[in-house]
């Protein structure tokens, strides 16, 4: 009896350790996903389906990120942002992930003739020292109001001439 109570116990703790240790070699066993089922398993939850995001506290990728595109620091955000970089994906699923982003939610960024990123920059600017992600967005969106006013300076300047 008390042999027969000990044994059972000491099944269902071994299965559970088995699971447990399957649990930690899934992610490196089955680490290529593809950047449609990454989204979803690593964005979407933020970002919605959609991109569209919860504002003000989630950006939404529809609107600035093709912008982000165009000014210098742009792409190194892009890779740092947390939730990009600390996703748990090599640098190769990560890279597609994120051209998959800019395709989907930033078209016109491609159409304009930015390149998608190379899995070398993703990798340079993932293994970089972290930046202050928040300053770095008021940078970016600063560089990003400062084009937009020079070309609106141009064009007026192109209407006047
Ligand atoms: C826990 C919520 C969360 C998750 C998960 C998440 N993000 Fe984000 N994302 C944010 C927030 C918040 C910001 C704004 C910058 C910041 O505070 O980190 C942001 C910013 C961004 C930006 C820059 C857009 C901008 O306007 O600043 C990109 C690109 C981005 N995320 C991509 C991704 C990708 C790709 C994934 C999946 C691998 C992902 N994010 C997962 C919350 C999240």
């Amino acid at each position: 009896m008390r042999r027969n109570s000990a044994s059972t116990h000491a099944v269902p703790a071994g299965a559970l350790l088995a699971i447990a240790g399957m649990l930690l070699v899934a992610p490196a066993a089955f680490a290529e996903h593809s950047a449609e089922a990454n989204y979803l398993l690593h964005c979407a939850g933020c970002h919605r389906i959609d991109g569209r995001g919860f504002t003000p506290d989630v950006p939404d990728l529809t609107t600035e990120l093709a912008d982000m595109l165009r000014v210098p620091g742009g792409r190194r955000y892009l890779v740092q942002v947390p939730g990009a970089s600390q996703a748990p994906v090599s640098d190769a699923e990560l890279t597609a992930l994120i051209n998959l982003v800019i395709e989907r939610f930033a078209p016109q960024a491609l159409a304009r003739g930015e390149t998608p990123l190379a899995l070398e920059e993703v990798s340079r600017h993932r293994a970089r020292k972290p930046l202050d992600i928040f300053s770095e967005r008021s940078r970016l969106l600063e560089l990003i109001a400062a084009l937009d006013r020079a070309d609106e300076l141009t064009r007026e300047s192109e209407r006047t001439e």
